[in-house]
C-alpha cells in the first residue's frame, strides 16, 4: 500500500478537510469527549454509544481509530467526491456488500494525524506491521539533538514520527528503514503533515547513506533481545544485541566533526556491577565521546514477559514462549537487561566515556539540548585544568527552566523534608539537593561567582573559620557542570 508513484499524485488537502470537518482532530475529540487531557488513550470505543449514528466523526472514528467498515453511504457523507481518491491510493478498500474499511489507523495526535498499521495486524503476527508513535517514538524524539538546518539522520524512521518532528524543528532531515511498507506510511504521513521535503532512502541500516555525514543521527531501531525474528520493527535479526551493536559500531562514519548520534536500545549484562561495560566496548576508539544512559535493568524472565505480553497485545504469555526466551538469554550469558540510550559526539581530541544510571525518567521535549550540555561540559572539565580557585573565581551561566520541588511537613510549624531540584529536559539531572545547591544557582544565575557564594556562608556567624568550604563548594561547582545546570561562561 502508499505506492510512491500513486501518492506523488494524491492531494492531501480535500482529506484533512474532511477530518476537520468531521472533528476528527485532538481537538474536536476532546470537545466530544471522546480524549481527556492527561489521558494515556482515547476513549474513542465509547463512540459509538455518545455519538448519532449519522455522525461524521463516529465515521471518521470506526474507519481510522476502531479499525471498523463502515457503510458506502457514511463514507460519501464524510468524503465526498473525494472517496475515490482515497480508494485509488489504498487507504480505503471495499469489502464487498457497499462496505468500506481503512487500511490504516490514523491516529487525531497533539501534533496532527499519524497513520500506521491497525492493532490486528500484530495480533495476526504480520512481520512487516508498522507501529505508530510509541514511547519509545516520544522518547527519541526528546532525545534528538538536531537544530535547525542542521542535516538529521533517522535511521529506522518507520512510519516518520521522528523525522516529521525533526523536520518541524527545521532540520533538513532524512528518513532511512529497510521496510518499504513503513517507508510508504512515512510517504503519507509526510503529505498529510504538508512537509514535503523529507528524504525517504530504504535499505539495510547505512547502506542507502552510504558515503553521506550528518549533524545529527536519531535512532529507535529494532532493539528487543528475542530469539525470534518475528517483526521487522521489533526484532532486529541479529543474535543478542548485535543488530545495536553494528549500528553503535558504525555511527562514527556517517557523523560530521561534532555530530551527535542518539540511540534508544536494550543491552544485556553479563555482571550486574558492570552494566555499562559491553556498550561502551563497542563504541571505544572510534574517536567520540560517549555518554550511556540507563533508566531501568529488568531480569531476563520479566523482560521476556513483558515483551510477549506487548506483542500479544497485553495477553498472557505461552509457557513455552517464555521457556524458549528465558533458555535464550541463559546461553547469551545474560543477567540482566538494560533500557536506554547511547549518545556518541565525533571530536578530534582525547575522547572520553561516561555511563549514568537513573531510574523513572520522563524526559521531555528539550532533552536533546541537555545532551549537547553534557558532551560540553564533560569535555571542560576534563581539559579545562583549573583547580579550585579558579572554579571559585569564575562565572557560569544557568540553563532556563530548572525547577525546584520542595516537599513540606507540618509539625509545629512547617519543615523542609526535601528539595528536589529538576532540569528543563529532566534529563541531565533529577534529584535530591539542598539549600546550598539552590543558593548556587540562584548566585550564578544573577551574575556572581561561587566565590560570592563562599563568601556568604563564612559570613555566618555559624561558620566563621570553618576549613575546607572552599574545596566543597569547587566540588560542587564540578558536579552541577556535570550534570549541565551550570555552564562555564567563557
Ligand atoms: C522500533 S521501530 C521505530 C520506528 C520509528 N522510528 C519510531 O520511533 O516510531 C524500528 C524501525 O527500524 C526498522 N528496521 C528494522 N530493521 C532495519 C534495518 N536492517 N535497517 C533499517 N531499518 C530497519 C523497522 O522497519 C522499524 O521501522
Amino acid at each position: 500500500m502508499f505506492s510512491e508513484s500513486i501518492l506523488c499524485n494524491w492531494d492531501p488537502e480535500p482529506f484533512r478537510e474532511a477530518l476537520s470537518r468531521a472533528g476528527y482532530t485532538r481537538q474536536g475529540l476532546e470537545a466530544a469527549d471522546l480524549y481527556r487531557p492527561g489521558d494515556a488513550v482515547a476513549r474513542t470505543h465509547l463512540a459509538p454509544k455518545l455519538l448519532p449514528a449519522d455522525s461524521s466523526l463516529l465515521t471518521a472514528i470506526r474507519l481510522f481509530d476502531l479499525g471498523e467498515p463502515v457503510s458506502g453511504k457514511d463514507a460519501m457523507a464524510l468524503f465526498g467526491s473525494n472517496l475515490l481518491g482515497l480508494m485509488r491510493i489504498g487507504l480505503l478498500e471495499g469489502l464487498g456488500n457497499d462496505l468500506v474499511r481503512s487500511a490504516a489507523k490514523i491516529d487525531a495526535t497533539e501534533q496532527g494525524w499519524f497513520a500506521f498499521d491497525h492493532a490486528a495486524a500484530l495480533v495476526a503476527a504480520k512481520p512487516d506491521y508498522v507501529m505508530g508513535e510509541g514511547n519509545s517514538s516520544r522518547m527519541l524524539t526528546a532525545l534528538a539533538t538536531g537544530r535547525k538546518g542542521e542535516r538529521v539522520l533517522d535511521l529506522g524512521a518507520g512510519a516518520g514520527w521522528g523525522a516529521l518532528r525533526l523536520a518541524e524543528r527545521g532540520c533538513r532531515v532524512t528518513a532511512a528503514d529497510i521496510s518499504a511498507r513503513a517507508l510508504g506510511f512515512a510517504r503519507f504521513n509526510v503529505l498529510l503533515a504538508g512537509l514535503d521535503d523529507i528524504e525517504i532512502v530504504q535499505g539495510d541500516r547505512f547502506e542507502p547513506v552510504a558515503g553521506r555525514k550528518f549533524d545529527a543521527i536519531a535512532s529507535n531501531p529494532p532493539f528487543v533481545i528475542s530469539p525470534q525474528n518475528t517483526f521487522v520493527f521489533r526484532d532486529g535479526g541479529v543474535k543478542g544485541d548485535g543488530f545495536c551493536e553494528s549500528l553503535v559500531r558504525r555511527f562514527p562514519d556517517y557523523l560530521e566533526e561534532g555530530g551527535i548520534a542518539v540511540m534508544i536500545f536494550n543491552w544485556f549484562d553479563e555482571d550486574p556491577e558492570r552494566w555499562d561495560e559491553r556498550p561502551l566496548a563497542w563504541a571505544k576508539d572510534r574517536g567520540c565521546d560517549v555518554w550511556l544512559f540507563r533508566s531501568d535493568r529488568h531480569d531476563p524472565a520479566e523482560y521476556a514477559f513483558r515483551w510477549l505480553r506487548e506483542s500479544g497485545r497485553g495477553r498472557n504469555p505461552k509457557p513455552e514462549d517464555l521457556n524458549e526466551w528465558t533458555r535464550y538469554y541463559r546461553e547469551l550469558g545474560a543477567k540482566g537487561i538494560n533500557l536506554g540510550f547511547l549518545a556518541m559526539r565525533k571530536r578530534t581530541g582525547k575522547n572520553w566515556q561516561r555511563s549514568d544510571s537513573r531510574a523513572e525518567v520522563k524526559v521531555v521535549a528539550t532533552a536533546g539540548e541537555e545532551i549537547r550540555r553534557i558532551f560540553d561540559n564533560q569535555t571542560w572539565l576534563n581539559e579545562c585544568g583549573l583547580d579550585d580557585a579558579a572554579i571559585l573565581a569564575m562565572r557560569f551561566k544557568v540553563p532556563d527552566g530548572i525547577r525546584a520541588e520542595t516537599d513540606m511537613v507540618l509539625d509545629r510549624g512547617w519543615g523542609m523534608r526535601t528539595i528536589r531540584l529538576r532540569s528543563s529536559g529532566q534529563l541531565s539531572y533529577d534529584g535530591q539537593v539542598d539549600e546550598f545547591i539552590l543558593r548556587l544557582l540562584e548566585v550564578c544565575r544573577s551574575g556572581g561567582t561561587p566565590g560570592d557564594q563562599l563568601k556568604e556562608i563564612l559570613a555566618k556567624p555559624e561558620f566563621a573559620g570553618t576549613k575546607g568550604v572552599d574545596g566543597q563548594i569547587a566540588s560542587l561547582v564540578r558536579e552541577m557542570v556535570r550534570h549541565g545546570l551550570l555552564l562555564p561562561a567563557l
